[in-house]
């Protein structure tokens, strides 16, 4: 199966962060198709060897175990093309068809890696010159828009040059190989199913920590916050994840038809339940991994007096009869005390304990970073004496370890994917707008909420309003357990 994949946006951050380096991981793992042309596009005159060198160079910014050897990169560069592409020049993608064109490949991946502003316009074009047949799939990078109506308008483009099928909605979390194992936990094995609802749940955590703030992405991040950056998508498609009924099968539909149904079934917001249920915060200066860390307003590119949230912590719960009463808390942040990403499940107590000491509830804590894997925290006996308390003890499951051959990362993963036309770990349209239908009012009522974000000292887990929220309910989040 021949291919060729054009990244628009050749020369911007995520393709030489994310995308290069993956397209390349794949390649040294032989996985890619043989014979695929990569085609970087973008708006420079350079040769591709211009490009090539400055690939190169980009590649010692990226972690040392997956940058090429220079034969390993020479190799690489054989299949990576560059041309200049002006995305208001119509003729340019004329010549990007003629380029498509001199062989005709079974499968042709355009990837824009763009702002997404520029989406409409460029689909649009891709329509004008008939680059949307059958055997073209398109790949849209978040942000999909900034609100609802914003999606529903890049959506309504797309679809009016490509078929749903041929468009791959990317929320990389997706990829990531510990969501994998929470579809292969909870659909191929049947151990957790009889436990996985409101009898023994008691509360579910998902948590997407950073320790990092917000770089040089200022100016972008300023205007889209953490609601949008990181709960729209990849908090709630991960609770999706969770909460999902079984799917009838493993393919793109039926799994999409599930997720669509868990986010219509959560608890749609009012102006009193944000104030409640949703806390804002952004970050000040404070101490992280050791050292003195800026605060978000003294940030280059942000601008002073910004009321942009870095922190958002939220309760909600899926109404539906397996989770009902079952608060779901999600919460993400920059600067916060360490970089990681997981899921808790928080299983109730015993409704009577026989031992002395704690009766401490079970708990699956699903790791997504920054090493991926599961740990199941269970009490035990050690053995030591008569009358002895309880004591925890976790099985710990390190994927790692467990599966020694080359783990894919979450972009080689889904790039792949793409290649082989599987949608299944892709966004739909309506699970994004439904997405978008969700938060919106969170967004509104902030909107007319003149007391700003909360602040929090880098280097915490966030203001203090976030545990109370937890709190209240008679739980506490995870590394205050
Ligand atoms: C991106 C956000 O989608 O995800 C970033 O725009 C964030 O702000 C990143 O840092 C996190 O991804 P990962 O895979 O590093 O957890």
């Amino acid at each position: 199966m021949s291919f060729d994949l054009v990244l628009f946006g050749g020369t911007g951050d995520l393709t030489w962060r994310k995308l290069v380096p993956a397209l390349f991981q794949a390649f040294r793992h032989g996985k890619l198709p043989p014979g695929g042309r990569i085609l970087a596009v973008a708006r420079d005159e350079q040769t591709d060897e211009q490009y090539h060198a400055w690939i190169k160079e980009r590649f010692q910014d990226v972690e040392g175990a997956k940058r090429p050897t220079d034969e390993e990169f020479a190799s690489f560069a054989e299949m990576l093309h560059y041309r200049r592409l002006d995305l208001s020049q119509p003729e340019h993608y004329e010549r990007l068809k003629q380029w498509l064109n001199q062989r005709h490949a079974d499968t042709v991946v355009l990837y824009l890696a763009t702002s997404p502003y520029l989406f409409p316009q460029i689909c649009a074009q891709l329509g004008v010159v008939g680059l949307n047949t059958a055997q073209i799939r398109v790949v849209l990078e978040k942000p999909l828009g900034h609100d609802l109506a914003s999606a529903q308008e890049i959506n309504r483009v797309v679809r009016s040059v490509f078929k749903e099928e041929q468009a791959f909605r990317i929320d990389h979390y997706l990829g990531k190989p510990s969501v994998q194992n929470l579809m292969a936990l909870r659909f191929g094995n049947v151990l957790f199913e009889p436990l996985w609802r409101r009898e023994s749940i008691a509360n579910v955590q998902i948590t997407i920590a950073e320790d990092f703030g917000v770089g040089t992405r200022g100016d972008f991040y300023d205007t889209t916050g953490a609601l949008r950056d990181m709960i729209q998508n990849h908090a709630l498609q991960l609770l999706t994840m969770v909460a999902m009924e079984p799917p009838s099968r493993n393919d793109a539909d039926a799994i999409r038809d599930e997720k669509l149904k868990v986010l219509r079934s959560l608890k749609p917001f009012t102006e009193e339940s944000v104030a409640r249920d949703v806390v804002r915060g952004q970050y000040r200066a404070g101490n992280a991994q050791g050292t003195k860390a800026a605060g978000y307003l003294e940030e280059a590119k942000v601008p002073r007096g910004s009321t942009t949230e870095t922190f958002v912590a939220i309760r909600t719960e899926v109404q539906n009869w397996r989770w009902a009463g079952v608060p779901f808390y999600l919460r993400t942040g920059k600067r916060l005390a360490s970089r990681e990403a997981q899921i808790v499940i928080n299983f109730r107590a015993t409704p009577h304990s026989i031992f002395a000491g704690v009766n401490q509830p079970n708990k699956l804590v699903i790791n997504l970073q920054p090493e991926d894997g599961l740990e199941l925290h269970l009490l035990a006996a050690k053995g030591t004496g008569q009358h002895e308390p309880l004591s925890p003890v976790s099985l710990d499951l390190d994927f790692d370890k467990a599966f020694a051959e080359n783990r894919v990362g979450a972009y080689e993963r889904l790039l792949l994917e793409v290649i082989a036309g599987r949608l299944n770990l892709f966004v739909r349209s309506d699970e994004q707008e439904q997405a978008w239908r969700w938060v919106e009012p969170v967004l509104n009522a902030w909107a007319r909420d003149v007391n700003g974000p909360r602040p929090y000292a880098a280097g915490t887990w966030g203001p203090a309003a976030a545990s109370a929220l937890v709190a209240r309910d008679g739980f506490a989040w995870a590394e205050e357990q």
